[in-house]
């Protein structure tokens, strides 16, 4: 039940944003003469924003206590976000109490504080990396993969960094759920509970490749509902990598991926010399 009314924080978070920016908004333009008729809906929209803020509040803690989540995120959203209910709570006071000019200075303040607040929260959904600058596309040949692309071990710069992005949080040295951790080819090898997770016989019949398959729905999918899900991409070369027996130290070369892998890679000019088919 708990986690039934935690999972509704990502939805009900949203209102006393949009009630926030609102009353900004509504402050800016009141300004002007023919603002002045906003007053009375100000009044209203204070004395709404505290308690759905404060059900997002107790929403949030119930998802925190019930999901799993970087720790480090989830200390500053949930704390942050305590301090932007009593932020709340503090603007209803001051508006009551007539004092408008520090209300104003205090709504800014809140504003500021949410948009911390919102990154954070953002992050912890999305992974850490969601809001950051769209990396330039080097040109192949800057881009560390490409000098010796084939040299390079498949599982080092193709597979480990989806783990790290997708999986330790939750199978790594903080946590090793069902007892795997995947932050080391050792660790993978080792397997958890149910063994090893990756067998020679392919993709398709692997654990993990069977855990990543499985619909979003289904509770046992990886990574759990709600968590960043893999990309296409990811999921490619997972499976490719898991179809050719999922070796953990062979190079790029000698498993040789058809240009459907390499290019997701490092792009098609890294492509070890593949002769185009060519058509009569
Ligand atoms: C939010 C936490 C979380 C994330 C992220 C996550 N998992 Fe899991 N994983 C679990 C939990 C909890 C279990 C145990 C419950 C179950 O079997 O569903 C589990 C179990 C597994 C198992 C079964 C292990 C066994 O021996 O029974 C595999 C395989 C697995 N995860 C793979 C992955 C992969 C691959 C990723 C990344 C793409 C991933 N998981 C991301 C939480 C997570």
């Amino acid at each position: 039940m708990s986690e039934f009314i935690g999972r509704l924080h990502p939805l009900l978070v949203h209102l006393p944003i949009g009630f926030l920016v609102l009353l900004g908004m509504f402050e800016v333009l009141a300004r002007w003469p023919w603002g002045q008729n906003l007053m009375p809906a100000i009044r209203v929209i204070i004395i709404l924003t505290l308690p759905v803020a404060l059900t997002g509040i107790v929403c949030g803690w119930l998802l925190a206590d019930s999901g799993d989540y970087d720790g480090q995120l989830l200390f500053w959203h949930r704390w942050l976000g305590v301090a932007l209910g009593v932020a709340c709570s503090g603007l209803l006071v001051l508006h009551w109490r007539g004092q408008l000019r520090s209300y104003r200075w205090a709504l800014g303040g809140t504003l500021g504080l949410l948009v911390v607040v919102s990154h954070f929260g953002g992050s912890l959904t999305h992974g850490k990396d969601f809001l950051s600058w769209p990396k330039p596309k080097l040109p192949a040949s800057q881009s560390g993969l490409t000098g010796d692309l084939r040299g390079q071990v498949f599982y080092t710069v193709a597979i480990e960094p989806i783990f790290k992005q997708s999986c330790v949080n939750c199978h790594g040295s903080n946590k090793a759920k069902a007892g795997l951790r995947l932050d080391t080819a050792a660790n993978l090898l080792a397997g958890g509970e149910s063994g090893s997770p990756i067998e020679p016989a392919g993709a398709t019949q692997s654990l993990l490749g069977k855990r990543l398959a499985l619909p979003l729905e289904e509770e046992e999918h990886m990574p759990p509902d709600g968590k960043r899900q893999l990309t296409s991409s990811e999921l490619t070369l997972l499976n490719w990598w898991l179809d050719a027996g999922a070796p953990t130290d062979k190079t790029v070369q000698e498993l040789n991926p058809p240009t459907q892998v390499l290019k997701i890679l490092g792009g098609p000019s890294n492509a070890p010399a593949v002769e185009p088919t060519k058509h009569q």
